[in-house]
């Protein structure tokens, strides 16, 4: 059989178009220095876990300086390392690590904000209203007779409005917390900062970035500044309401020519550092930021966001596949990740639940069997790892790691919590520190101080260790379906004929993919060879519910 590994050598440009990158979550993936949070240390030492695994490649969410009031996502110095999590020597030597053990770096840089410590806002506040410090980020004068309404009525993701006032009298512009002023794009010294902070990582051998907010930057800041009123909803859940380019602050046009500028600096790179855009908007204009002049990738939410049903996920997957070789691009998949509910919970909620309202903090939160959850998450990766482009892995999953809902609300960390008035979580509860050792204090995360968000009593039985050596472990299943999913090969997908809710497909070189989601058992096809399945087959040989096989014709 031919090898259909990725090339992932310095020589090939295109190594992330077919990679498993698996997101590192700094905080709480493992603490070396037992302070009770994670470091870069800690990841170093732990990345035999990711070669192990197979991947081909380590996203690491900020580790910059931060006050932490977004996690890590409010930057105070885009070129530095937080003391508590190391030093630019530990970065460095965590980037020979990495290469050493063939894994790619991705880092994960944050343009549309910055922290409210930042020199540069500090500066602002300083300097008073007309100055140019003012002017690198969105600064206005109040409605109202004395200025005392916010300028526009735009809404912070994280709830309430977007503008903060200063003693002053001005007002500053913030899409997520207070502690995140908006930077102005339209400001050259703003663009020329981030050129540097490009090639800053680049120059240390970083091979890629993940861009934070992408459809964020470009804002429409002409006066008088333009209510979104009746569309009204707080973040991009309106795009599909308003003509595509309109929104005054998400998707905008001229946000694209930001990624073309950002080209060139990756292109001059050997090979060229690849990019994907975090961007929450509808598919097709999602793929504009994959174009292969500007990010190359972006994330696809559609296919996260799809309920665990065979029509839907059918659609999704067709339409991914289609926008993203309209743009030139390749696909993406992610089920996982930092801002949402893990998917081995998630897949198992009521159908019409949105799953943020599900950590509703009244503690209505419907209970989720976790042996269906782990069953269904089983299925779910496979389908995901069969798949035709780049599998984007969350920390925790490959160890089928629920979400972890009933986090008390006096150690909530997420700005959310604050900004709905404790009506929502928020996120802390897919961010719970690993469990790495069963035995070990803190499950292995470190050895000294509690970990920074408390671990739940079972979280020792879902530790590596005791995963590592047993075959039918979450672990063995990734593990064993990173090291096949070469044989799918980079080709198109063909979709087979299937009965309600069976979902079937063939990719090159006769390996196929079978998901079942429906109740009745699905026959798998005539004449193949079973090369690995999610969960045993019935007596008859036959594909129960909640179970993906990949087979050989
Ligand atoms: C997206 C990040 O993934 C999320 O964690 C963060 O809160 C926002 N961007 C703001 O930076």
């Amino acid at each position: 059989m031919a090898d259909l590994s990725p090339d992932l050598s310095p020589r090939n440009p295109d190594w992330w178009r077919q990679a498993v990158i698996y997101q590192v979550y700094p905080r709480s993936f493992a603490d070396a220095d037992g302070d009770g949070l994670g470091d870069l240390k800690g990841i170093a030492q732990r990345l035999d876990h990711l070669a192990a695994l197979g991947v081909d490649a380590v996203w690491l969410s900020p580790f910059y300086p931060s006050e932490l009031a977004d996690g890590g996502y409010d930057v105070i110095d885009p070129r530095g390392v937080d003391d508590r999590l190391g030093t630019l020597d530990d970065f460095d030597a965590l980037v020979a690590e990495a290469h050493r053990l063939g894994l790619k770096v991705i880092v994960d840089i944050v343009p549309n904000h910055t922290s409210h410590l930042h020199p540069w806002f500090q500066e602002a506040l300083r300097a008073g209203p007309g100055s140019a410090a003012r002017e690198r980020y969105v600064f206005r004068r109040g409605r109202g007779a004395h200025g005392e309404l916010p300028p526009s009525d735009w809404q912070s993701v994280f709830g309430g409005s977007a503008w903060r006032r200063v003693p002053d009298g001005e007002w500053y512009l913030h899409l997520f917390a207070p502690e995140q002023p908006d930077l102005n794009w339209d400001n050259e010294e703003v663009r020329a900062d981030f050129r540097t902070t490009l090639r800053f990582w680049s120059d240390r051998g970083v091979d890629g970035f993940r861009v934070d907010v992408a459809h964020g930057l470009a804002k429409d800041l002409t006066e008088p500044l333009r209510d979104v009123g009746d569309i009204g909803a707080t973040g991009e859940d309106a795009l599909p309401l308003v003509p595509p380019g309109s929104h005054p602050y998400w998707d905008r046009d001229e946000v694209h020519e930001i990624y073309r500028d950002w080209r060139k600096i990756f292109d001059a790179y050997r090979p060229p550092r690849m990019a994907v855009a975090e961007a929450w908007v509808p598919g097709a204009r999602r793929a504009l930021y994959a174009r292969p002049d500007e990010l190359g990738q972006a994330f696809n939410f559609e296919y996260l966001e799809a309920r665990w049903d065979a029509e839907e996920l059918r659609d999704v997957i067709t339409g991914s596949l289609a926008t993203a070789r309209a743009a030139g691009a390749s696909a993406t998949w992610v089920l996982s990740n930092h801002d949402v509910v893990r998917h081995a919970s998630r897949l198992m909620l009521p159908p019409g639940t949105d799953p943020a309202a599900w950590l509703l903090a009244d503690g209505r939160a419907p209970a989720v069997d976790p042996a269906a959850g782990l069953r269904r998450a089983r299925a779910a990766t496979l389908l995901m790892l069969a798949l035709p482009g780049s599998a984007y892995l969350y920390q925790g999953e490959e160890l089928g790691l629920p979400e972890v809902a009933d986090l008390p609300v006096e150690v909530l960390q997420d700005p959310i919590w604050e900004q709905t008035g404790h009506v929502r979580k928020g996120r802390d509860g897919c961010r719970v520190p690993l469990p790495w050792t069963a035995g070990l204090p803190h499950a292995g995360f470190g050895a000294r101080e509690e970990p920074w968000l408390p671990q739940p009593a079972g979280w020792p039985s879902y530790a590596v260790d005791r995963q590592r050596s047993d075959p039918d472990s979450m672990l063995s299943l990734y593990r064993t379906a990173i090291a096949l999913r070469p044989r799918f090969g980079d080709g198109p997908l063909t979709w087979l004929p299937a009965p309600d809710g069976v979902l079937a497909f063939s990719r090159a070189d006769g390996a196929l993919c079978v998901v079942n989601l429906a109740a009745t058992p699905a026959d798998l096809p005539a004449r193949s060879r079973l090369l690995l399945s999610s969960g045993p087959l019935d007596d008859a040989g036959r594909l129960p519910q909640d179970t993906a096989a990949w087979l050989h014709a």
